[in-house]
């Protein structure tokens, strides 16, 4: 066993999670959702732009019959707290009956599946779950959003990578690091 050679960005303060524990994690969600969906023909809908880069990676692992689309939102609570979503590319696909995982790089507040979520029930899916590359639970705001398939659970740090960005940027590391606080703080 070789020891794996990392590379750090100047951009990080440290790597929280390896790229090679990024593969590693997609082959054994990928396998899982495999078993759990055969017969059933998931439409995974990854929710741009970040999702991307994990999107590429999970569904290399997934071996039953899959469908894909993608779709990007702008989420926000109305004055009663129940969410809207602002959509700014809807899916081409036929939502009604369909097996529905969202792939999501990161559940932070939850706001945004929530929204998404409501809207999908009503499209009438057969089911929704969320599959999402890192979850940050202390940032949840809407505590019914619960991945059934998470990489990586973190603390509330501001990290970037692997389609994760700030500003826009860094979605293109191969891992997860911790941004440099000098560089949110300019
Ligand atoms: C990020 C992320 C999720 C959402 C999660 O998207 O990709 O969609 O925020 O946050 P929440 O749980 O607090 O709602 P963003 O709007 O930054 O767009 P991006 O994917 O283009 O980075």
């Amino acid at each position: 066993m070789g020891i794996e050679k990392i590379e750090m960005d100047d951009c990080v303060s440290s790597i929280l999670i390896t790229h090679e524990e990024i593969v590693n994690k997609c082959k054994e969600i990928g396998t899982q959702i495999t078993e759990e969906y055969k017969g059933k023909r998931p439409l995974l809908i990854g929710l741009l732009r970040g999702s991307v880069p994990f999107f590429a990676e999970l569904i290399k692992s997934i071996k039953c019959d899959m469908e894909m689309d993608f779709m990007d939102v702008c989420s926000y609570a109305d004055t009663h707290s129940t969410g809207v979503v602002n959509i700014i590319k809807d899916i081409k696909s036929d939502v009604s009956g369909k097996h529905i995982i969202f792939v999501e790089d990161i559940v932070d507040t939850g706001i945004t599946l929530d929204c998404i979520i409501n809207l999908f029930k009503k499209r009438k899916a057969a089911s929704i779950e969320i599959c999402t590359l890192i979850d940050k639970p202390e940032g949840r705001v809407r505590k019914n959003v619960q991945p059934k398939y998470c990489g990586f659970l973190i603390p509330n740090k501001f990290v970037v990578g692997f389609g994760l960005d700030y500003n826009q940027l860094y979605r293109n590391l191969p891992y997860i690091g911790i941004l440099k606080e000098e560089i949110y703080r300019k």
